[in-house]
């Protein structure tokens, strides 16, 4: 049987009170996000089922059951308070998807610190940015991504702890580094959880706008109560389901849909940290018997590319729902789906901003492939006209999506920002930042950003961040940063740049720019294509228009240029 039963009825008499209640949380209680992922579940009699199974290069192996989960909390937890790490105290999780980046995950929260994760694959300058502006005071890191925080850390005089999960005695360490093996730790049965209130900070992710640094948004504990239920509906959850989210924890559908939800539930799920090969996916898949699966659509375009022939050689007939978040799902792949997998991937809409699913397809619901469904019950969303800023209900007609505030994960603030975060808001609405349009059924259908940001394989790029790096090339005079068009990806990062004088453009020069700030970028915001130009177009006021560039290489209309300046 499927939680979801007849849904769209019940969005009438919607109230968050219903998760509230399902939780056992009332207004002005205790809400630590860790004690409802581990130790609510081991008092419910589930503490011996398998919380995590995970899988990592080379075939290893390991299991945990939320007992498990409990204790390696409390044990980590322990650690950083003997460090002297307290509440709201910002400790970065900077490793790959291994068991301790899970479980330090709760131990940060157990303390009522704020979670800080990032994508371990981020270069120096990336990483160096995120620790400045969050003036974090520890990160718990792998030995491997030990060099990256030593470039760093003597422009960081907030960052007090490095502690290293996998040190081996005969390594060196310096100062501030400290050895932290959990397997080698007494585990801590009895521990006292600080008691976080709903409004109390609980993770801080980053992400890239536009212009600017990337932003910190900075969530709450009682997001609990919309990624619990949003899981449960969406996700449809239950508990004989093996669940396996795709996502890395450094991006928020690693944690609201790859932590919280799914433990917060008791729900058994897998990690797979290895890279990507349709193979080793459906073998996965096959292996331990998944039945519920969030991924995102560069991955299932990747899927469908390595061919039809490939899924006939698995047992995949294990999976019983299937759900896609980041970017948007073309109608192919939902059909694609459907044929090889026979269930169709539903389409879900969210940001790192709203913390939870707001956009929707849930099972039971008609799908209409190629849209991101509806709005889910307690989400207030509507289309505004980008110039007035009101809603309008005309059927067809492109707006900015916009939502009421007051769902219960919403964000609270950017770090630092409260600014820029102010500027999301118009006439009482939360701005998404991007567009879409409705039809006559109320089916959202997304049509792109409202902004320069590079969404590429779910990832959002900012081009300033390219654009800085590049400029810090002594050979680079100007730099401007769009989305190029790509089969799998959907879009990728080119860069358009002009060079200083007594500098000759090619293939040299090109590798060298590369190999420069491939250090101070994650893979992902690399450019896939380097063009060089005389000149930019810009402004008569002097401001790159990357719209220009943007409609060249979408082979757009190029519009208004009325305040280009072409002399
Ligand atoms: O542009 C939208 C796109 O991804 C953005 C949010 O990215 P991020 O904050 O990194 O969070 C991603 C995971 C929740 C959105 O503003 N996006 C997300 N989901 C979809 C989407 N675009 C189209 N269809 C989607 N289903």
């Amino acid at each position: 049987m499927s939680n979801i039963g007849s849904l769209e009825k019940r969005i009438k008499n919607f109230d968050w009170s219903i998760s509230e209640k399902e939780l056992d949380y009332k207004d002005g209680n205790t809400i630590n996000i860790a004690w409802y992922c581990s130790d609510r579940i081991c008092q419910m009699g589930k503490a011996d089922k398998l919380a995590l199974i995970y899988e990592g290069f080379g075939g290893v192996e390991k299991e945990y059951t939320f007992n498990d989960i409990r204790l390696a909390g409390n044990t980590i937890g322990a650690f950083l308070r003997n460090l002297g790490i307290v509440q709201e105290d910002r400790v970065c999780l900077f490793m790959d998807r291994i068991p301790e980046l899970y479980l330090s995950f709760l131990g940060v929260l157990k303390i009522g610190a704020i979670v800080q994760p990032l994508f371990s694959a981020f270069g120096e300058e990336s990483l160096y940015v995120r620790l400045e502006n969050a003036q974090t005071r520890a990160i718990i890191t792998q030995r491997k991504h030990l060099s990256k925080v030593r470039k760093i850390i003597d422009k960081l005089p907030s960052l007090e702890h490095i502690i290293i999960v996998d040190h081996k005695e005969s390594k060196s360490l310096e100062k501030n580094e400290v050895p932290f093996n959990l397997e080698d730790a007494t585990p801590i049965e009895d521990f006292e959880i600080f008691p976080t209130k709903a409004n109390s900070p609980s993770v801080l992710h980053y992400t890239s706008g536009t212009t600017g640094q990337p932003k910190g948004v900075r969530h709450v504990h009682y997001s609990l109560i919309s990624q619990y239920l949003t899981t449960k509906w969406i996700l449809d959850l239950q508990d004989n389901d093996i669940y396996w989210c795709t996502a890395d924890p450094g991006w928020v559908t690693g944690t609201s849909y790859g932590i919280i939800g799914p433990w917060s539930l008791g729900i058994t799920q897998c990690v797979l940290n290895s890279g990507f090969s349709a193979a080793a996916w459906y073998k996965f898949i096959e292996k331990q018997k998944i039945t519920v699966w969030y991924s995102a659509p560069t991955a299932i375009r990747s899927l469908m590319k390595a061919g039809d022939e490939i899924v006939g050689k698995f047992d995949l007939s294990c999976l019983r729902h299937l759900a896609s978040v980041g970017e948007p799902l073309n109608a192919e792949a939902v059909v694609w789906s459907e044929k090889v997998f026979n269930k169709q991937f539903l389409d879900t809409y969210w940001q790192t901003e709203t913390g939870s699913i707001m956009i929707t397809n849930f099972p039971g619901m008609k799908i209409k492939p190629g849209s991101m469904g509806k709005a889910f019950p307690g989400i207030e969303a509507a289309l505004l006209d980008p110039k007035t800023f009101e809603p309008f209900t005309e059927h067809g007609k492109i707006g900015l999506i916009a939502f009421k505030p007051g769902w219960p994960a919403m964000m609270t603030t950017y770090w630092n920002n409260n600014e820029k975060f102010e500027e999301k808001f118009k006439n009482g609405w939360y701005l998404s930042g991007d567009r879409s349009s409705i039809d006559n059924d109320g089916y959202f259908w997304f049509t792109g950003r409202d902004d320069d940001v590079i969404n590429t394989g779910g990832h959002l790029v900012s081009p300033f961040e390219v654009e800085s790096a590049l400029l810090e090339h002594e050979a680079v005079s100007e730099s401007a940063v769009v989305a190029k068009p790509d089969e799998v990806n959907m879009e990728v990062v080119k860069a358009f740049i002009t060079l200083k004088p007594g500098y000759e453009p090619g293939d040299e020069l090109e590798l060298k720019i590369m190999n420069f700030i491939r250090k101070k970028l994650s893979p992902l915001a690399m450019p896939q294509d380097i063009e060089y130009m005389d000149s930019l177009p810009k402004t008569r006021s002097g401001k790159i228009m990357r719209r220009i560039l943007h409609a060249k290489e979408w082979g757009e209309e190029i519009g208004d240029v009325s305040t280009l300046d072409n002399e």
